[in-house]
Parts: structure tokens; C-alpha cells; sequence
């Protein structure tokens, strides 16, 4: 019988890694494009979450908004904000961003970020599609090992509510249908009174 406790310590373990992530049994997909001749200025300044898939780091929160500042030409600061509904506290994560290979020719809007002054070791913020004054479509994956990934998403918006803007609906959900798991989708709620500016 005392295998069953270990059993069952391995499943508990498993299930709080997994709970709040997308994971997939396949490497990290290598079909994703993402937007080339990326002008990182244009993409500073603030946006509002308004879906992504449910990630630990930010589980259960809304009112989720990031700010990129200019640091360099190749990278910018990083501000994470959000607010939880339920208990109505709020989180901040600094970090930063570095464009994860500046030297190309043509610069594909590729980001290696990271917080709490870890190391910009991974290429995690791969813009699908952006038009910098409306919406961003950002896909993120993680080879966890070699038949399994954990993939992230954020559809950020610079305004609370979607822009009616024609060209940029189109844009955004047609990226989404193409390459975001629908099923998966967490809808950021934004227009609560209570979120706070950040
Ligand atoms: C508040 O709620 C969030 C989820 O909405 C949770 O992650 C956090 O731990 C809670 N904080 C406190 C102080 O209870
Ligand atoms: C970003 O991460 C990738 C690995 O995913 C690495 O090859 C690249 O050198 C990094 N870029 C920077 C600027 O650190």
C-alpha cells in the first residue's frame, strides 16, 4: 500500500502544474509567422488584455494591463498589471524585454522577456500580427520536452473596449482563427468600474 500515497502525491503535483496552462503533446509549433519589420517604438506605451490563455502567473486576475517603455533600440521595460475581481488586490511584475535577434537584417517582431531580473534567455513573445495603434496578437511556446509544449496567448488591445476599426477586426480575428485555440480562450474583463488605471 505504499505505493498509492506516492501515486498519489505525483498526481497532486502534476495537477497543480498543469491546472492553468495549454499544454500539447507536440514540440512547439514552427508554423506560426510572425510580423516582420517590426518597429518596436511604434509598440511602446500602454495595452489592455482583453483575452488570453489562462496562465499561472496571472490566474484568475482581470484589469490586466502592460506598458512597454524604451530602454534601448533593441529593448523596452516591461510593466505587468492586473487586478483580481474576487479579492480585489492588485499584482505588478517589472520586467524586460529584448528583441530576441537584432542583428537580422529584417527584424521579426520576436521578444525574449522575462521578470524579476532573469535572464532574457528565451525567444517567449512572438507577435502574430500587430497594427500598433489597435490590437496585438501575441503567441508564446515553451518546449517542455520533446513531445511537449505549453503554449501562451494575449490579445491586447490599446483601448479598454475593441476598436470598431474595420481593417484591425479583421486582422485580429483572422489571427485568431488561424492560429489560437478558441477552446482555450479567457476573456479578460475589462470594463468592470473597479479596474484601476495602472
Ligand atoms: C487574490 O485573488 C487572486 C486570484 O484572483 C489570487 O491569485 C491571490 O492569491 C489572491 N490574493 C489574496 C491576498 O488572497
Ligand atoms: C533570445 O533567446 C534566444 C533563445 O530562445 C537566443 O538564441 C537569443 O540569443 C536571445 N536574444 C537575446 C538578445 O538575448
Amino acid at each position: 500500500m505504499a505505493k498509492f500515497p506516492l501515486l498519489f502525491t505525483v498526481l497532486v503535483l502534476l495537477g497543480t502544474v498543469t491546472v492553468h496552462a495549454v499544454l500539447y503533446d507536440r514540440p512547439c509549433r514552427t508554423d506560426v509567422p510572425v510580423v516582420q519589420n517590426f518597429e518596436l517604438t511604434r509598440y511602446l506605451g500602454k495595452w489592455y488584455e482583453l483575452q488570453r490563455y489562462e496562465q499561472d502567473f496571472e490566474t484568475n486576475y482581470d484589469c490586466a494591463q502592460a506598458e512597454y517603455g524604451l530602454e534601448d533600440a533593441a529593448s523596452v521595460s516591461v510593466r505587468n498589471s492586473a487586478f483580481s475581481l474576487i479579492n480585489e488586490t492588485s499584482q505588478v511584475a517589472l520586467g524586460s524585454a529584448k528583441l530576441s535577434f537584432p542583428e537580422q537584417e529584417i527584424i521579426q517582431a520576436k521578444l525574449n522577456v522575462s521578470f524579476f531580473g532573469a535572464p532574457n534567455d528565451r525567444s517567449n513573445y512572438w507577435v502574430i500580427d500587430t497594427d500598433y495603434e489597435h490590437f496585438s496578437i501575441v503567441w508564446s511556446c515553451e518546449q517542455l520536452a520533446e513531445d511537449r509544449s505549453n503554449e501562451g496567448f494575449w490579445f491586447l488591445s490599446r483601448t479598454r473596449r475593441f476598436t470598431d476599426d474595420l481593417e484591425a477586426n479583421t486582422r485580429a480575428f483572422h489571427a485568431i482563427r488561424q492560429y489560437i485555440d478558441r477552446t482555450e480562450i479567457r476573456f479578460t474583463n475589462q470594463l468592470d468600474e473597479r479596474c484601476p488605471d495602472f
